[in-house]
Order: C-alpha cells, then structure tokens, then sequence
C-alpha cells in the first residue's frame, strides 16, 4: 500500500479510537454525587482527551485482524489505557519522576494532591479487571479470564511495575545494554505486547497463531521506547506535552545514553523493519499494524 494511504489509515483509525475511548471513559467515569466526586474528577482529569492512545489503537489494529467485534476490542482498550494512565499518575507522582506536566495539562498530584493521584491510579487500576470481567467485553468467561491473566502479568512486577523499579535503579546502577532492554520491555514493552496480543485472544486465536504478533509488538515496543528516550534529549516540550531532558538529569542510562543518538536511531529503524517482516503472513489487513510500526519511531509527541 503507498505510503499516504497507509498514513491517512492510521489517521482515521487513531481518530476514531480515541473519539472511541473518550466517549466510553465519560460513561464509565460518571461522577457520583457523593463525596468520592473528587477521586472521579481526578481520574477524568487524567483519562480522558489527551495521549496517543496507542495501546488501544493496537488492540484495534490487531483485532480487525480476525474481525473481532469493534465494541469488544474497545472496551479491551479502555481497560489497558486505564491501566496505562494509572501507570503515568504514579510514574509523575513526587516520590518517582516528580513532573508537573503531562499530555499538555498539569499532572494529577499538581491538579489535586499527592493523595488524590495515587487513589485515582489505584482506582484506574481496578477498573481495568472490572471492566475486561464484564460479559460487554467478551461472551465467553474463558477469554475474559485470559484477557485479566494477561494483562496482570503485563502490569505487575513481571511487568510494568517490574520495570519501573530496574527504571529507578538505572539511576544508581551501571546497567548494560541487556539489562536496559529487559528494564523497557517489562516497564513499556508488556503493555504494548497486551495490546497486541489482545485482539487474538478476543478472537480465541490459540498460542501457536499468536507467534508472529508477539514478535511485532516485542520490536515496536523496543522501538517504541528508543523513540521516547530521544525525544527525551532532542524532542520539543511544547508538542510533547511533558517535561523532557529528565533521563540526563537523573544520569539514568538508556538506549540513547548507550548507543549514542545516531546508533538509536538506526536501532529503531531495523527493528521497525523486523516488526513490519513479522506481518509478512499477512495481507492487507495488517496494513494499519504496518503504519503503527512506522509511526511509533516518526512520532513527535
Ligand atoms: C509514555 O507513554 C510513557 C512511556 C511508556 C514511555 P506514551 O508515549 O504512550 O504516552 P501517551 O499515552 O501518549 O500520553
Ligand atoms: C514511564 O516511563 C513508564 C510508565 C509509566 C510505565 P517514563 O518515566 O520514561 O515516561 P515519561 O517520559 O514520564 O512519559
Ligand atoms: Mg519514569
Ligand atoms: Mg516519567
Ligand atoms: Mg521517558
């Protein structure tokens, strides 16, 4: 497919799912009138109209794949944009990263305080198990219980959490080149790979199936994380919506820190390639996973 076209898919489609998920958190995220208004508010503040929403745009993508059914696959998203965002409230908090900005608004602890941001994370995180436990989310109670096995294990300290804590001790330790790839798999790459995975498991692809779209998201979610660690030296905060130049300042070793910005880049580039070679079984209804391999390193923000 030329190369506009497939642009002006991933266009339309992050368009439509991030029209998607914002209408869903409204519904899910009514605030109540009681005194735990506060807490919603905070999540909404966080959750809803801001970020790339990549991770269900991957479910999606992967989804369509097996024409799984659009309303499942977004409810999927919800659930790990949910988890997701929690990660982020936590990730700004003053005990961690300590930032004031995110996705162009002031951070959840900035907006309220330190004690609402951490209820808000805790409580996007449950409603990520809740809303996947949900018979809207799939018929069939195996691949719901899969769906929540799947995405605890991609969040806990096999995963996500896992990775946030090499990603303090990457400011203390030596780490090498190994050791700060397995730190951003777990940190960003198990979410991403949830994502991913997710669409076949809605379509009760077994194991065996799934091989190819494991190793896609395992190289975009590697390529990912490159792209994030030089924008944090050379990208422009205004776009970003986030403070940059925080890995430098924290003496935090990363790809670019490693590899030299230049080999970072080429890194990013091949694995791009690798992810997009993992679809080769696939025809034109990959087209959108291609563009998203593409736009995860050529992104601004
Ligand atoms: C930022 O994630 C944190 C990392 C895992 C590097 P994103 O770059 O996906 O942030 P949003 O969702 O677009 O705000
Ligand atoms: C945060 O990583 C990753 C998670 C929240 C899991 P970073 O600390 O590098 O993300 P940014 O740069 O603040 O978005
Ligand atoms: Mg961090
Ligand atoms: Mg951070
Ligand atoms: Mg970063």
């Amino acid at each position: 497919m030329p190369v506009a076209l497939s642009a002006s898919l991933l266009q339309t489609a992050q368009e439509d799912v991030a029209a998607g998920i914002d209408r869903l958190f409204d519904r899910l995220l009514a605030v109540p009138a009681d005194p735990r208004a506060r807490l919603y508010e905070a999540m909404r503040h966080a959750a809803i109209a801001g970020g790339k929403r990549l991770r269900p745009l991957l479910v999606r993508a992967a989804g369509d794949l097996f024409h799984v059914d659009r309303d499942s696959s977004l409810r999927v998203g919800a659930a790990v944009e949910a988890m997701h965002v929690y990660s982020l409230i936590h990730d700004d908090l003053p005990c961690m990263d300590d930032d004031d900005m995110r996705r162009g608004k002031p951070t959840v602890h900035k907006a309220y305080d330190d004690a609402t941001a951490v209820l808000a994370g805790d409580s996007l995180h449950a409603l990520a198990f809740e809303w996947l436990c949900d018979p809207a989310t799939h018929a069939d109670p195996f691949v719901r219980a899969e769906l929540v096995r799947e995405l605890a294990l991609a969040a806990g300290p096999a995963g996500m959490a896992g990775g946030q804590m090499m990603d303090l001790a990457a400011e203390t330790s030596d780490f090498d080149l190994p050791t700060v790839t397995r730190l951003q798999q777990l940190k960003t790459g198990a979410l991403i790979g949830f994502s991913v995975e997710a669409g076949a498991i809605l379509a009760r692809i077994p194991a065996d199936g799934r091989r190819p779209l494991r190793g896609y998201a395992r190289d975009i979610g590697l390529a990912f994380q490159i792209a994030d660690d030089i924008m944090d030296v050379e990208g422009n905060e205004e776009l970003a919506g986030k403070a940059l130049h925080k890995d430098e300042e924290a003496g935090k070793a990363t790809f670019v820190t490693l590899m030299g910005i230049e080999r970072a880049r080429e890194q990013a580039r091949l694995l791009v390639e690798q992810a997009v070679a993992h679809l080769a079984g696939f025809g034109d209804e990959a087209e959108l996973l291609r563009a998203i391999a593409r736009y995860v390193v050529e992104r601004d923000r």
